[in-house]
């Protein structure tokens, strides 16, 4: 029986050291959630890094036992390793590009490149041990660029698809890269290439053949007479598993909780991890200049601020969280008063029920990053208000825009229009809050991860088949 390896740098697990030996929590994120179905079932698998260094060959054997009871694979990271290919080649060159911001947070030295190959080799002689004829991998996102072609080399009839949750930056971006054409040669293994959005599936075809002597027509590039179809994809949620949360009797109680708390102030609600691409900073700068310039709203609004700590080895992250820190100082400072701060800022991460409660009670949710794949915390937020009223403001260059084109869509860089449109969504009228929510909820539930996973499954099956065809 052929089976899916789904391969990704993270598990879908935190593994925490407890008491000589390692406990295991399986992770609430949306993507494992949604291929839940996928490796659980029959002689699946999913494989990836525990999150932690073991470096220990005895706790390996014993994590290694412990994730295989969820059918989880460990590729196991030296501290080394670590710092090269996810610090320094996955998240100090690969994401700063992707997200528009070049040179300054890019750092190319060759070393991080080294460490990126070998450890994508290192993911491949994972996958090898394990894969056979007639399976199908599924392999996701920047830290594994290389990994369908390092595979194809091995088993050239295997069927590979390849998901990329980040941007993909235009042709002008891309090419600053040293390594630009190894790295889209490696994404060429793959018989299905997929995005978020349409743009990035054509800046992607723009930069293969640009790079590359290969040809493409419409969205299938021949790779060395092998069609490979680059597609988008549009990831969703488990909209249903939203929408129950907020009938819990956790959530009820923590939402009542918050409404009673917040009873005469509109609740305004982020959510992100931190991250310089969220545009946390330039968000802040709206809601003070909300503040100043309608006084009218002081003690009137909260904007309840949740940044969960992320990638803290790497400097950028590390500065801009003191800059979060001075910016949410500076405003409560400046305007808060004996019973109202006008931040209330929090730098962890929060279970999913507060998060429902959250959802459900907030009048607005400010999603504004300045690049962002996705952006799954808006489709959260819409899944959420089965009440059918609250808005969304969403930044233009989150690939959910793409599709909630019922909310109050903004330019992140443009303080002033965020500001107003903070004003618009404190003003919207009831019946206009339903109207919008309603058709976002429809399309939130209609492209659900469900739909997201068939379809893409399906779309692998049918490029092989038209490979065979083509014999
Ligand atoms: C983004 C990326 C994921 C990544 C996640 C968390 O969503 O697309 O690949 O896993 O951020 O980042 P981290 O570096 O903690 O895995």
């Amino acid at each position: 029986m052929s089976k899916t390896i789904i391969v990704s740098n993270r598990l879908p697990v935190k593994i925490y050291a407890d008491d000589g030996g390692f406990n295991i929590v399986t992770s609430e994120g949306g993507l494992a959630t949604g291929l839940g179905s996928v490796y659980r079932s029959g002689d699946n698998v999913w494989l990836g890094w525990p999150g932690i260094e073991v470096a220990d060959e005895a706790q390996q054997e014993q994590v290694k036992q412990k994730l295989a009871e969820k059918s989880l694979v460990p590729v196991f990271l030296s501290a080394d390793e670590i710092s090269g290919y996810y610090e320094g080649f996955s998240n100090e060159i690969l994401w700063p590009i992707f997200h528009y911001y070049a040179s300054t947070y890019s750092n190319y030295k060759q070393s991080n490149w080294e460490y990126y190959s070998a450890v994508n080799k290192k993911f491949m002689a994972a996958v090898m041990q394990i894969a056979e004829p007639g399976d199908t991998i599924w392999i996701h996102d920047y830290q594994l660029l290389l990994l369908p072609g390092l595979i194809r080399a091995e088993q050239p009839d295997i069927s590979i698809g390849f998901f990329l949750h980040i941007p993909f930056p235009s042709f002008e971006m891309f090419r600053l890269i040293p390594w630009r054409s190894e790295l889209i040669e490696g994404m060429l293994g793959a018989d299905l290439v997929g995005f978020h959005t349409f743009d990035d599936a054509s800046h992607f075809i723009n930069a293969a053949t640009r790079l590359l002597p290969y040809n493409s027509s419409s969205n299938i590039i021949t790779v060395d007479d092998r069609p490979v179809v680059v597609e988008s994809f549009p990831m969703g949620i488990d909209d249903e598993k939203y929408a129950a949360l907020t009938t819990t009797e956790r959530v009820k109680q923590e939402a009542e909780h918050l409404k009673e708390t917040f009873k005469d102030k509109k609740l305004i609600l982020c959510i992100d991890r931190l991250d310089y691409s969220k545009g946390i900073l330039q968000r802040l700068q709206a809601f003070e200049m909300l503040l100043e310039a309608h006084p009218e709203y002081r003690e009137k609004v909260v904007l309840h601020m949740i940044v969960v700590p992320s990638r803290d080895g790497v400097p950028q992250y590390k500065e801009l969280k003191q800059n979060i820190d001075r910016k949410v100082g500076d405003i409560n400072a400046r305007h808060r008063t004996i019973d109202w701060s006008p931040v209330n800022y929090f730098y962890r991460a929060f279970p999913i029920e507060t998060l429902s409660a959250l959802y459900h009670t907030a009048d607005i949710c400010l999603v504004t990053p300045m690049r962002d794949g996705m952006n799954l915390v808006s489709k959260e937020y819409v899944a959420s208000r089965t009440q059918e009223t609250g808005v969304l403001i969403l930044s233009e260059m989150a690939g959910a825009s793409k599709e909630l084109i019922d909310a109050i869509i903004v330019n992140p860089s443009n303080i002033n229009s965020m500001a107003k449109a903070m004003v618009k969504a404190l003003n919207m009228p009831v019946f206009e809050q339903r109207r919008r929510m309603k058709l976002m909820r429809q399309v939130v539930s209609k492209f659900n991860i469900k739909h997201w996973v068939r379809i893409f499954m399906e779309s692998i099956k049918e490029v092989k088949q038209m490979q065979q065809s083509m014999r």
